[in-house]
C-alpha cells in the first residue's frame, strides 16, 4: 500500500516538484483575528507573501500579533477572515484530510521547543511520524538521517531534562523536519537562548534552509536575529504590517518610527547621550546642521566626508558612526554635524547625495 503520506515521505525535499516560480509559497491575504472579548483584533488585515526558498522575518513586540499570524499559516489558528494559501492551496477551504496532509509540509519550530519529557530525543523526533502511522522501521531510519543534520547523534537516548536549550531547540528543529516540509515556521525559536546559543541555532537554521532549500517563515521580537537570517521583513504592531522590504533596505532606510526603533538596537549609530548638547555653537555667519549620512555603496566614508570639507569649506563633526553589512551588501551609517555657511552646507549635501550618499537631517535624540 502506497499512502499520500508515504509519498511524501519518501520524496526529498530537494526534489520536491517546484512551485511555478511566479506562485508564493505563501500568500496571506487579508488575515483578521478578534479573540472573544479582546478589546482589540489581534490580526487587522494582514496580506503578505513568502516566495519559495526564502526566509522572512516578521519582526514585532510583544503583543503585535506574530504568535497568532505565523498560527494562521498551519491553521492552528483559524482567522475569522482572510485567505491562507500554502503551496498554492487555499488551506482555509480544504477539509481535515487535506489540512492534515498540508501541515505534514509545514514544520513548526517553538520558542519552549514543546518536547515530551517522557521521551528520548530519538523519541521526540519520530514522534509526528508515529502519529501520521509511519511504521517503525522507517521511523528509525528517518531519525538516523535527521539527528547528524542536527549534531545530536551523541543524544540520541538522552532525554529532554538531560539536555541544555540549545539542544532542546535542535531536537524541535529535527522534529519539525521530520516528514520533509517544505515550509518551515518558527515561533521566537531563539528567544529562550542565550546569545551564544542564539548564534549557533541561526548558524543551523542558515544551513538547513540552504542544504534543504526550505522556505522559511520567523517570527522574532529582535532584529538581530532578522539581520542574521532575513532575505525580507515585515514589520508588525498592533496586527497590521507597517513596512516591510528587503532586509537591507529597512535597516538602511527604516521608514516608520516603530521600525527605526527596531533597527536602532541593532545597527547601534545613535549618537552617545550629551554628545549633542556638548556641541559647540555656531560661529558667527555660520549654520549647525545634523545630518544622516548613509553609505550602501562602494564609497570610502573618510575620503567623501574630507573632500566635502575641503571643497565646501565645512567643518564636519563626526557624532557617531558604523562600518557593517547585511549578508555580502556593506553600507555605513554616520551622524555628523556640519558647520559652514548656510549655503556651504546645502551644497555640500547636494554634492554628496549626487554621490549616491543618502543625506538626512538628524532626527533630534536619534542616530
Ligand atoms: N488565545 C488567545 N485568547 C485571547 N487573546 C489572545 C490569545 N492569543 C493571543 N491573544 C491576544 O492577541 C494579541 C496578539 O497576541 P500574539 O499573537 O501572541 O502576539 P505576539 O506573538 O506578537 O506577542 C495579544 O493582545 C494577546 O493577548
Ligand atoms: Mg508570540
Amino acid at each position: 500500500m502506497v499512502s499520500g503520506f508515504r509519498m511524501m515521505f519518501d520524496h526529498p525535499a530537494t526534489e520536491a516538484p517546484a512551485a511555478v516560480a511566479t506562485d508564493p509559497a505563501i500568500r496571506l491575504t487579508g488575515l483578521r483575528r478578534r479573540f472573544p472579548g479582546a478589546p482589540a483584533p489581534a490580526l487587522d488585515g494582514v496580506s503578505l507573501e513568502v516566495a519559495a526558498g526564502e526566509v522572512f522575518g516578521i519582526v514585532g513586540r510583544s503583543g503585535a500579533g506574530k504568535s497568532t499570524l505565523i498560527r494562521c499559516v498551519n491553521l492552528l489558528e483559524r482567522p475569522d477572515a482572510g485567505r491562507v494559501e500554502v503551496l498554492g492551496r487555499d488551506l482555509t477551504a480544504v477539509d481535515e484530510a487535506g489540512l492534515r496532509a498540508a501541515r505534514r509540509g509545514i514544520g513548526m519550530v517553538f520558542q519552549h521547543f514543546n518536547l515530551l519529557a517522557s521521551r528520548s530525543v530519538a523519541g521526540n523526533i519520530a514522534f509526528p511520524l508515529e502519529v501520521a502511522g509511519l511504521p517503525r522501521a522507517e521511523r528509525e531510519a528517518r531519525v538516523a538521517e535527521l539527528l547528524p543534520l542536527v549534531g545530536l547523534q551523541a543524544k540520541r537516548d538522552a532525554y529532554p531534562a538531560q539536555l541544555s536549550g540549545g539542544q532542546k531547540q535542535r531536537v524541535g528543529i529535527a522534529r519539525a523536519l521530520a516528514s520533509r516540509p517544505a515550509i518551515l515556521l518558527c515561533d521566537e525559536a531563539t528567544s529562550a537562548l542565550d546569545p551564544e546559543t542564539t548564534a549557533e541555532i541561526l548558524g543551523l537554521l542558515r544551513e538547513l534552509r540552504a542544504r534543504l532549500r526550505l522556505t522559511v517563515l520567523l517570527i522574532t521580537h529582535e532584529m538581530a536575529v532578522v539581520k542574521a537570517l532575513c532575505d525580507r521583513v515585515a514589520v508588525l504592531e498592533a496586527g497590521r504590517v507597517i513596512e516591510q522590504g528587503r532586509v537591507f533596505e529597512v535597516f538602511t532606510r527604516p521608514q516608520a518610527p516603530t521600525t527605526r526603533r527596531f533597527v536602532a538596537e541593532v545597527i547601534g549609530n545613535a549618537v552617545p547621550p550629551g554628545t549633542l548638547a556638548a556641541l559647540p555653537p555656531p560661529g558667527p555667519g555660520e549654520v549647525r546642521r545634523l545630518l544622516r549620512v548613509l553609505f550602501a555603496g562602494p564609497h570610502s566614508t573618510r575620503a567623501v566626508i574630507s573632500e566635502a570639507s575641503r571643497r565646501f569649506g565645512l567643518d564636519l563633526n563626526i557624532l557617531a558612526g558604523r562600518i557593517d553589512a547585511i549578508g555580502a551588501e556593506p553600507f555605513g551609517i554616520m551622524a555628523l554635524a556640519a558647520y559652514g555657511a548656510p549655503a556651504a552646507v546645502t551644497a555640500a549635501t547636494g554634492w554628496m547625495q549626487g554621490l549616491g550618499l543618502t543625506v538626512e537631517p538628524l532626527p533630534e535624540g536619534e542616530g
